[in-house]
Order: C-alpha cells, then structure tokens, then sequence
C-alpha cells in the first residue's frame, strides 16, 4: 500500500537504493522516523496511526518509571480487572449524568462509604451523606474553604458586621494548593510557622490566630513534608472553648489527603473524622491511599449548614438528588469507577491488610535509614508505628560536604525518583529526603532501594567536594514546559527537580517558595 499522506519533502532520496519511502515496513524504516516531529505546530498531513503512536510512546520513555518513582503519594500500582473496568469506561463524560446515570449512582456509593468511614453523622443506614467527587484533594479544598467563606459571609451580613477580611488559620506546611485557595478566593492565609523541633500545628497557639474573622481552622492529617497528623482533638477542644467564650463560630476543616485512607485501618482509635465536634468538613484523595489511579478526590461535609445554598447545584435523576458542587464540568468516568471497584474488591479487611504492610514496610525502612553506618548518618523525621502516613522522611546527621539533593540525585542515576526538599517556611534550613511507601512499595523492592541508598552514600564519602560541586552543575531533567531545545536545562534551580526551587518561577511556589515537586 502506498501512503500518499508521507509529505513529499520528508520522504529521502527516492531513488536511493534500498531505501523503503513508504511507511509500509517498520515504523524506523520510514521517512518519518528521519523526519522532524511536529512541536509547535500541528502538521499539514497526516501519519499512520501505528507510526505516532510509537512516538509518542518513545517521547514518554523519557519520563521517570512510575513504581520507582518514590517521591509521590498517587498510586502507580492497579489491578487488571480494574485497569479493564476503567479502559471499558474511557469513553463516558462523567457530568452527563441523564446518559449515564450508574455513574453518578456509583459516585452516590462512594460518598456514602467514605463518609461512613469517616463517621459522618449519619444514624439512619439509608441516610445520604453529603459529598462529591472532585479531581483531587486540591479541588475539594477550594471547594470547602470555598463553602466556608460563604457561611462566614453570610453569617457577618446578617449580623450586619463587616465581611471583607476574612482569614484560614493554618500550618505554614500546608500543601501549596493552600495557598492557591486562599490566593483565588480571596482569603488571607494566617499561619502558625514550624519550628526546629515542630512540624505540626501547636493547636493552642492556632487558636491563638483565631478571630471573629478567621472562616475556619485546617488540620493535616499527615503532612505531605514529615506525614505526622496533626492533633484534632486538641484543636477542637481549645477552639470550642474559645467560641464559646468570645461567642464565636469556627469549624475545623481536615485535610486528610493521604492520612485518610490510612488512620482508620491502622490506629482506628485515632478520633480526628466526623467524630470530633467542629470538624465541618474533610478532604481525601482518592488517587493517594484510596488506591485509585490520579484524578479522583472527595469533598465531604458534616451536614447541610456548612454548604450555602447559593452555591449547590442539585440535579435530580432518577428520583434522588445529586448534588453536584465542582468547579469544573466535564470529567473522565473512569477515577471514580476506579475507585468503586477499589472499595468494592478491598472492602475493609483489604484495605486494613494494605496499610498495615505499607506501616510496616515503612518502618523497616525508618530503622534501616537510621541504622546506616552504625547511626552515625541520619536522622529520621517521620513518625513510625501508624502515628503518621506510611513514609519515610530523614535528613543527615552531620554537616557533610554533601548534601540531602547530592543524595537524590545519585539515587536518580539508578532511577530511583526520591524527593530532596527544603522544610516549610521559618524551618528552611532544615532538608530532608522523603520516601513514600505506596502499594507496589514491597519489601523486596525496599530492600533493593536500600542497597543504592548505602551504594550513594558511600559514593558520595568518598567524592571530593569540587566534584560534587561539579555534579550539581549537571544537566537535569527537563522542565515539563521547556520545549526549545535551544535553551540550557542545566540546574539553575528553575526547573523544581534540580535545586531548592526557591528561585523557581513556577506560579505554583506560593509565596513561601514551596516548589510543585512535593506532593
Ligand atoms: C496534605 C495534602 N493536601 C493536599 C494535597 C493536594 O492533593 P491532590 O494532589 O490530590 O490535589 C496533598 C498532595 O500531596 C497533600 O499532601
């Protein structure tokens, strides 16, 4: 077969002898394979199906291998019946709730489990909770401080009080995405800074910061710097007693991203959910330790006064009403069918088996980190025994003449991915390495990874200094918007992989220079 739509001018030489012109053999046998591929402008012709989807395969092998990829909590691990379901499923536009109303019933389902898990208040076992699916932990937060200025608002006006400075008591160590809700909303972000020996929130000096215009508190359950959770309960306690002194109506939102698909298998006794009094609302991704593969997170709400009216958006169908509160409207079915499956197929006992081998993997890492070179190395970071997420995060102990990212980056040359990062704001002197134990993170797998990290180490002792300096020049991997080849990459710190990103001009650094590489 001839294929016309090889545009002459990338075809070689047709007369040169033995030279296929066609794209009828193998893909690198074509003119293509020698042609320039198309980067800022959509060719005039077309290509072989078979022809681009082998580049683009090849231009993803440049990417880093997910399961060695240590530095994220979004899962890299599913299983076949589930990658099936999902590719089955590709096709549905999850807001088209009319055409495919199992979806939204299967996203009823979710909310309804997860809610109950996270002892929502809901007594009567065919009571609806009150949720939605968003993209990720960083919609669903938007969307609840969202909600809560709202009710803030709401509540000043009718009390005829001002309502044009309204503030979020929180961690400095918040996720970034913090920042872009309090940035797009409006909302002055007011923090409790970290010190030397505290990463999470003293809750008597949170409440401290608290006001009559403060819309609500954050806790983190499990810091995406350290993985401690923050104390809940404290929190509720002393905010309740300053409400009820000062007349005051503050909630607490928690921001369980990671830790709340982890706490209730691994220390149930943990009260930091719906059980806690003034906890209004709680974000979890359903992409980290709920299982799902990225782009499924959940919004939940105790119960109807924490989501103004004004700002719900109720379809019904099939006789029930679905609430639909999300700041985008058409969305990929196939997370939240992931997800369904995943609740469905583990059931507790599967996820409880899951997170115990995850704590426990991770704490076989923690002791094995802290036990290289008799002690003598590092420091640990991370809490162990499921008093936080199932991570490791460590610095060193001594000052060297290398440090935590000239270790990363020579666990990168065997392709580990693991994160080297400075600490939350008032703490950047402090840098650690973190590895985040996922699924697919067996011990096997951790046992080959500590294998290289002693290798590094060793290395890097034994590396004169000027040579590590050198090495810190090297060329790192591409920003993810750096197209013209003409350009440098070399580590000028712009590119969030190479330095402390503070110089990073990324619009995501916030404006306490968090780079996007955390998360
Ligand atoms: C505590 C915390 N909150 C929010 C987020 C943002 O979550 P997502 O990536 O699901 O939007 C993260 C991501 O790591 C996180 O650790």
């Amino acid at each position: 077969m001839s294929l016309s739509t090889v545009p002459s001018e990338h075809r070689l030489n047709e007369h040169e002898p033995g030279h296929d012109q066609h794209v009828s053999t193998t893909v690198y046998g074509s003119a293509l394979a020698v042609a320039d591929i198309p980067r800022f402008e959509m060719a005039e012709d077309e290509m072989p199906a078979r022809v681009a989807a082998r580049f683009v395969h090849d231009e993803l092998l440049m990417d880093g291998t997910p399961a060695l990829n240590l530095a994220s909590f979004v899962t890299t691990y599913m299983e076949e019946e589930a990658e099936k379901l999902m590719v089955e499923n590709l096709s549905k536009n999850f807001i088209d709730v009319e055409e495919y109303p199992a979806c939204g019933e299967i996203e009823t389902r979710c909310v309804n489990m997860i809610a109950r898990l996270f002892n929502a208040p809901l007594n009567d076992p065919n009571a609806e909770a009150l949720g939605v699916s968003t993209i990720g932990s960083s919609e669903a937060i938007i969307l609840s401080v969202l909600a809560a200025k709202r009710r803030w608002q709401n509540a000043r006006k009718a009390a005829g009080k001002p309502w044009d400075k309204p503030n979020l008591v929180m961690n400095a160590a918040v996720q970034v995405c913090w920042e872009k809700a309090a940035r797009y909303l409006e909302v002055e972000e007011r923090y409790w800074y970290c010190t030397p020996d505290r990463y999470i929130i003293d809750p008597k000096e949170a409440v401290d910061l608290v006001d009559e215009n403060t819309i609500m508190v954050c806790a983190i359950l499990g810091s995406t710097y350290t993985g401690e959770y923050e104390d809940v309960k404290t929190l509720n306690d002393l905010l309740a007693a300053k409400n009820e002194k000062e007349g005051l109506d503050v909630h607490i939102h928690v921001d369980a991203a990671s830790g709340g698909f982890v706490a209730p298998f691994v220390n149930p006794q943990l009260e930091w959910d719906f059980r806690v009094p003034l906890v209004c609302s709680i974000n979890v991704s359903g992409h980290k330790y709920g299982l799902a593969y990225a782009g499924v997170g959940w919004a939940l709400w105790r119960e109807k006064k924490f989501l103004p009216e004004e700002i719900l958006f109720t379809v019904n169908y099939l006789g029930s009403p679905q609430v639909s509160f999300t700041l985008n409207f058409s969305k990929s079915a196939v997370q939240v069918i992931g997800q369904y499956y995943q609740l469905l197929r583990l059931g507790k006992s599967g996820y409880r088996a899951i997170m115990t081998n995850l704590t426990k993997t991770a704490d076989f890492l923690a002791d094995a980190v802290a036990g290289v070179q008799g002690g003598q190395k590092f420091v640990i970071m991370s809490k162990k025994g499921g008093d936080g997420l199932p991570l490791v995060a460590w610095r060193l102990k001594n000052k060297e003449h290398y440090d935590e990212f000239a270790i990363a980056r020579h666990l990168r040359s065997r392709g580990w991915i693991v994160p080297a990062y400075t600490m939350a704001p008032h703490t950047e002197s402090l840098k650690l390495l973190r590895v985040v134990v996922r699924e697919d993170f067996s011990r096997h797998r951790c046992e080959t990874f500590l294998r290289d990290l002693n290798e590094a180490v060793k290395f890097l002792d034994q590396t004169p200094p000027e040579v590590i300096e050198h090495l810190k020049q090297a060329v790192q991997p591409r920003a993810r918007h750096a197209h013209n080849p003409g350009k440098s990459s070399k580590s000028t710190g712009k590119h969030g992989h190479g330095h402390h990103g503070r110089h990073e001009k990324h619009s995501l650094q916030g404006k306490h220079g968090k780079t996007h590489g955390i998360c």
